[in-house]
């Protein structure tokens, strides 16, 4: 995929002082200046993703920060249905899954975890989940099913999963993202999330005071890969994790509760890598992520817009297992083959062969 960026909405009016401060009457003036083209710069100003060098050059002239005013999440999937003739597969295969009508089963996990989330005060809890099993494609699911128009998720797709879920706020860290492993970014990235007044210097103090004062609807904080947080993020000290712990134990209300979503048991990476925190003592429930059942994965299968035939099917719930990147990739090679109008079971041998680095 093509590395893109877009200026964040709450920023769409700094970078349009920016273009005044530095004396260019119009879009066109400055698009002279910058390699660029004029509908590059047009959509660089108009919020709409562009390729990352001319994002950080038209940021440079301008004397932005790229980092501050990038919009910090993954946009990879398109919003709506598409149909098969010459559009993407319907099998994502890789990315996590960030549109939730791409996104099957966990049935158990999420009524867990929104029940969690539906009451006061909110509680926090941990995802467990080997490689790729499906950490991302999970906080992103909780993040965006339940305010996802019914047009763009599949008939009967549950997403009735809180009372009033225009009220709560989701925040997505990924802290794998190098911008994140700074306190100071992470700090305003949360409270630019939560469209409050950013404080200079954003250290913990100010951020702590920001957040107790002004937190007063239900807000998610979705942590993934948080053992790299913990392994590789000297900023991201014992100090900040007893700071994240004390607002939402003790200054929000209820009203705050973090989701982590890592490979091993944070508590144990805590210990092994010298943390003393007991912010990792304060997540009473823990969802493992296995495979998935049966009953998810044939709907995961049978989402192909070309139906299979139940022995392809039969092969495919066994030879994956049942867990979704490996029927996500059976199924891709399956549909193409389909497509294709190949009438055989080479599909098969590729198939195996494109699962073999994962399993
Ligand atoms: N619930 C799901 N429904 C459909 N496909 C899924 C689901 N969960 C995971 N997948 C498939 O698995 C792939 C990996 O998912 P994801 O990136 O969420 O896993 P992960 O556990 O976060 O991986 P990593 O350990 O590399 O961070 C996706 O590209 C998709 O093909
Ligand atoms: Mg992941």
């Amino acid at each position: 995929m093509a590395r893109s960026l877009r200026v964040a909405p709450e920023y769409i009016e700094k970078v349009k002082s920016a273009l005044r401060r530095n004396s260019y009457p119009s879009l066109q003036k400055f698009a002279e200046d910058v390699n660029p083209s004029l509908s590059t710069v047009k959509n660089f100003f108009g919020g709409i993703g562009i390729d990352y060098e001319n994002f950080r050059e038209i940021c440079e002239k301008l004397g932005l920060d790229w980092q501050e005013i990038a919009h910090k999440e993954p946009e990879t999937q398109p919003p709506k249905p598409q149909s098969t003739n010459g559009e993407p597969s319907p099998f994502i295969t890789g990315a996590p899954i960030t549109q939730p009508r791409y996104f099957f089963g966990r049935e158990k996990e999420l009524k867990r975890l929104f029940n969690l989330l539906k009451r006061h005060p909110l509680q926090n809890a941990v995802i467990i989940g080997k490689k790729r099993s499906g950490k991302t494609s999970l906080l992103h699911y909780l993040k965006n099913i339940t305010t996802t128009p019914a047009q763009q998720l599949r008939p009967e797709q549950k997403s009735d999963w809180l009372r009033h879920p225009e009220n709560y706020r989701w925040i997505f860290v990924d802290l794998q993202d190098a911008r994140m492993q700074s306190r100071e970014n992470l700090l305003k990235y949360i409270l630019e999330s939560l469209k409050l007044q950013v404080p200079t210097p954003c250290d913990l103090d100010r951020f702590m005071d920001v957040v107790s004062n002004n937190l007063h609807s239900p807000t998610v904080i979705l942590l993934d890969e948080i053992g790299v947080g913990l392994q590789r993020c000297p900023e991201l000290d014992d100090g900040f994790w007893e700071s994240l712990r004390s607002l939402a134990t003790n200054h929000t209300g209820g009203n705050l509760a973090f989701i982590l979503a890592t490979p091993e048991s944070p508590l144990e990476l805590a210990k092994s890598t010298g943390h003393s925190s007991p912010f990792f003592n304060i997540f009473g429930y823990t969802a493992y992520l296995g495979a998935l059942t049966q009953i998810e994965a044939r709907e995961l299968i049978t989402s192909s817009p070309i139906p299979f035939i139940d022995e392809d099917v039969d092969w495919i719930l066994t030879q994956s297992c049942c867990w979704p990147l490996l029927l996500q990739i059976l199924c891709r090679e399956k549909l193409f083959n389909l497509e294709e109008g190949e009438n055989n079971d080479n599909w098969r041998e590729e198939g195996l062969q494109q699962m073999k680095p994962f399993c």
